[in-house]
């Protein structure tokens, strides 16, 4: 059985004090049993990693934390950059990697997202890798090739033992921060592809690696898409920023879908 896994990426929203005041609240919105179906991950700016570390241990959460985007080296001359030793000293456990923004906006490569994979493994950080495809690649019909080829490069070289501990985020880019998700089912039927491809690179591990559907998620849709079999959980942007309607997608009802 693969744990559901719900993560907030804040992407560039909220100061240090914006995140603990978020931490708090949503504390007072979740109970222990749901942490027990859910693995619950929060992904504030670097800023913020440090005060949402220290306010989840404090009020001894059951809440992951996560980073956005790191470098590959450990350290060097890279102004601006985040290595994976300093993410893993603030108790960070995992990090989004390859998300569509870093690879449109910033120019990420596949090889670029691969290297990080491989990085992130190597210092026991779980990547959340990020594949999608555009409006444009969709319209031509090229969804699979696309996640297809950012799997695979996404994964090569990886250790096979890592793999099972790999974190998936299917996010087509023309759903993100849109408004307009995937149907659930569509969303499915790529995701049974990716897991599919995962299968071809890593064998049985595919049946344990998690694979998140995330594109304008928020608690009136998040049911459908967990109702989904090969739908392991979400990564929400937009919807993740309020407490309370991510207290809501947490406790999503797949009865009511
Ligand atoms: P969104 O963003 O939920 O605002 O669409 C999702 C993401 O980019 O991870």
């Amino acid at each position: 059985m693969r744990r559901p896994i719900i993560a907030a990426n804040w992407k560039m929203h909220k100061t240090h004090l914006e995140a603990m005041h978020f931490v708090e609240s949503l504390r007072n919105r979740l109970a222990p049993s749901d942490y027990d179906r859910v693995e619950v991950v929060v992904c504030p700016p670097f800023t913020a990693l440090r005060t949402v570390q220290t306010t989840i241990d404090g009020a001894d959460l059951d809440i992951g934390l996560g980073a956005q985007n790191m470098h590959w080296e450990e350290k060097g001359a890279y102004t601006g950059e985040i290595s994976s030793p300093m993410l893993v000293k603030l108790s960070v456990t995992y990090v989004i990697i390859g998300h569509s923004e870093r690879r449109e906006i910033f120019g990420e490569t596949d090889e670029w997202v691969n290297k990080k994979v491989k990085a992130a493994f190597e210092h026991d950080l779980l990547p959340i890798m990020c594949v999608g495809e555009t409006l444009a690649e969709r319209e031509e019909g090229g969804t699979e090739a696309k996640v297809e080829r950012q799997v695979r490069a996404g994964l090569a070289g990886v250790p096979k033992d890592r793999l099972p501990s790999l974190v998936i985020a299917y996010e087509p880019i023309w759903a993100i921060g849109t408004g307009r998700n995937a149907y659930p089912d569509d969303a499915q039927a790529t995701i049974a592809f990716i897991r599919s491809t995962v299968r071809s690179v890593a064998g049985d591990a595919a049946d344990e690696v998690r694979i998140q559907y995330g594109g304008s998620v928020k608690a009136g849709n998040i049911a459908g898409f967990m109702a989904q079999p090969d739908i392991d959980g979400a990564l929400v942007g937009g919807a993740s920023l309020d407490p309370e309607e991510f207290a809501l997608i947490v406790r999503y009802d797949t009865s009511s879908s």
